[in-house]
């Protein structure tokens, strides 16, 4: 399984990055697979540790699509880096191993800390059709415009019907930044 988190990682210098990526686990090992080229992977190559920000709030992977990413932060316990501090819980792991892959090298990471933060309140079907605007978002080289468009019919009925202003807001939001980069 998937599991849609945020992670940050911080650079040499100590900057941070926030970004979405899809993890996966296994006997307790977090796997990270990100896409070269990204600032994330240089992130984990140069400093081998990263956040792992559980989250219920899809705004924070539109705010990351399209370039916002000045959250709001706090320092992690065991690592030198920062978890998001609206997140419900984070993790915090170290590099164990690299599968090295000409297109996605895996990360094999051990968590050294884990934290709960705030309790999870339901699913809400609107974040759930945010994160998949964000996907295709993601995709918008790859995929052709009528795959997009008409993922994006598919997911505007659970926006409308069940978010409240922030979703409605951040689906215009990530609509306006696919059609601007489809131009
Ligand atoms: C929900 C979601 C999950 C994603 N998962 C991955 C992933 O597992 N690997 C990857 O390379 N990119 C993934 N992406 C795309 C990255 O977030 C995107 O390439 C981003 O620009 C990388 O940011 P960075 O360069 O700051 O690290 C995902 C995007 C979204 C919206």
């Amino acid at each position: 399984m998937i599991f849609e988190t945020i992670i940050s990682t911080v650079n040499k210098k100590g900057e941070v990055n926030f970004a979405p990526f899809g993890i996966t686990k296994n006997k307790g090992f977090i796997f990270l697979s990100p896409y070269i080229p990204s600032t994330t992977l240089e992130n984990l190559r140069a400093t081998q540790q990263a956040t792992v920000n559980y989250i219920d709030d899809s705004s924070f992977f539109v705010n990351c699509i399209v370039g916002r990413k000045k959250f709001q932060k706090k320092k992690c316990i065991k690592i030198n880096g920062y978890f998001l501090k609206n997140a419900l819980a984070h993790d915090e792991i170290i590099v164990e191993s690299i599968r090295e892959d000409k297109i996605r090298p895996t990360f094999k990471c051990r968590i050294i800390k884990k934290v709960n933060h705030r309790r999870f309140e339901g699913f809400n079907r609107a974040h759930g059709a945010l994160i998949e605007a964000c996907i295709l978002a993601s995709r918008i080289k790859i995929l052709k415009k009528k795959q997009i468009m008409d993922g994006l019919n598919n997911l505007i009925d659970s926006v409308a019907k069940t978010g409240g202003k922030n979703e409605k807001k951040n689906w215009k939001l990530i609509k306006r930044y696919i059609l601007d980069e489809e131009k």
